[in-house]
């Protein structure tokens, strides 16, 4: 198993701690008890989104041991893109007595097996980022999903793209009143990646912008492989291309490295944009090689997520934390535009939450 540098350091840490403490279980008194041990295992440690979201959760998890008076243990795995790889690493968490399992799962049409695992040992699991359907989170007494308020992003995303298109003459560059586009997408069935490519459009026409599809290509949440998608599509449309509507920064940012690498002078780029507000998508906003983003928030999912996972260890009070439906917490997107990006990149340099 592959680690990144910084989560192996964490993990020497948290090993340390290990040998000091007794677990954390119900109790029922709601008082806190000396450690909370976390098991999490991610789709793909390498994907951007993601890995920022587990740097916000350490760094918040390291803040908030002192204010709880608790240990906090947190075991990484990265599952690689294999279902069956995350149920085993799913397995060693409940056998290495881990109080909450956060899952970030590989294919969100496959959390059977590790349900079934969790309530057959009483362990609570939180499914965070990758949503399963509402039918299979119903399935347990203990099941939890932490995320963003999906349909949001898309629809963002179109509302400042309809923007771009009413105020500025430029964007409309065969000058027909029709702003022609393609799309990068993240993985075929992901939550995500259906949602925004539908509310984007839509609310492109809803705010009154005529649109014209030219392609589109799937590229995985990846920058590598949107770049070389984007590069056919340069070739297929060329200059036809008004408007690159990209499921998220990292595709957005392989459209740029396409463009660079095609030699497209900048003054004839078409219009991009994406999504997530990570730390390089922003810094291309504020440089203008994107025209805007819409902010995922990964601290408070993050925050969010230890939060619960903390109230379920110590059998405290859910209510406080404001679940939908007892099982849901979705955070709100926000845009990231040229002129308020510096409140966005204040925050990812302090403590990562946008001072709107
Ligand atoms: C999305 C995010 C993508 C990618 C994906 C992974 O919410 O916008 O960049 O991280 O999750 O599941």
């Amino acid at each position: 198993m592959k680690r990144s540098k910084k989560l192996f350091i964490w993990e020497i840490m948290v090993s340390v701690l290990l040998m000091t403490q007794i677990g954390c279980h119900m109790n029922a008194q709601n008082k806190a008890e000396e450690s909370l041990k976390i098991g999490i295992t991610l789709y793909n440690q390498y994907d951007t989104f993601v890995s920022a979201m587990m740097n916000d959760l350490q760094e918040y998890a390291i803040a908030q041991e002192k204010e709880w008076e608790t240990d906090i243990i947190i075991d990484i795995y990265n599952a690689s893109g294999s279902q069956i790889m995350q149920n085993e690493q799913v397995e060693k968490m409940i056998e290495d007595g881990c109080d909450v399992v956060c899952v970030n799962l590989v294919d969100r049409t496959e959390p059977t097996v590790i349900i079934d695992m969790a309530e057959k040992n009483n362990i609570p699991v939180i499914f965070f980022n990758r949503e399963l359907v509402e039918e299979d989170l119903e399935r347990g007494n203990n099941l939890y999903y932490v995320g963003a308020k999906t349909l949001e992003s898309g629809i963002m995303q179109g509302e400042i793209a309809a923007a771009i298109f009413k105020n500025n003459v430029k964007a409309d560059k065969n000058a027909d009143g029709i702003f022609q586009y393609v799309v990068l997408e993240g993985e075929a069935g992901h939550q995500d990646a259906i949602v925004r490519t539908e509310y984007s459009v839509s609310t492109i026409v809803d705010n009154g912008v005529r649109v014209e599809k030219l392609g589109y290509a799937i590229a995985n949440w990846n920058r590598a492989q949107s770049q070389t998608k984007m590069a056919h599509m340069l070739l297929e449309y060329g200059e036809n291309i008004e408007l690159v509507l990209a499921n998220n920064d990292d595709m957005a940012l392989g459209v740029v490295d396409a463009l660079k690498t095609a030699e497209i002078p900048t003054e004839e780029w078409p219009v991009v944009l994406g999504i997530d507000g990570t730390e390089i998508g922003i810094k291309a906003v504020k440089n203008r090689e994107m025209a805007g983003t819409v902010y995922n928030d990964a601290n408070g999912q993050a925050e969010r997520m230890l939060d619960l996972a903390y109230e379920l260890c110590i059998g405290g009070e859910l209510e406080r934390l404001g679940l939908e439906d007892g099982k849901y917490i979705r955070l709100p997107y926000a845009k990231v535009e040229p002129d308020d990006v510096d409140k966005f990149l204040h925050s990812q340099s302090s403590d990562s939450k946008p001072h709107t």
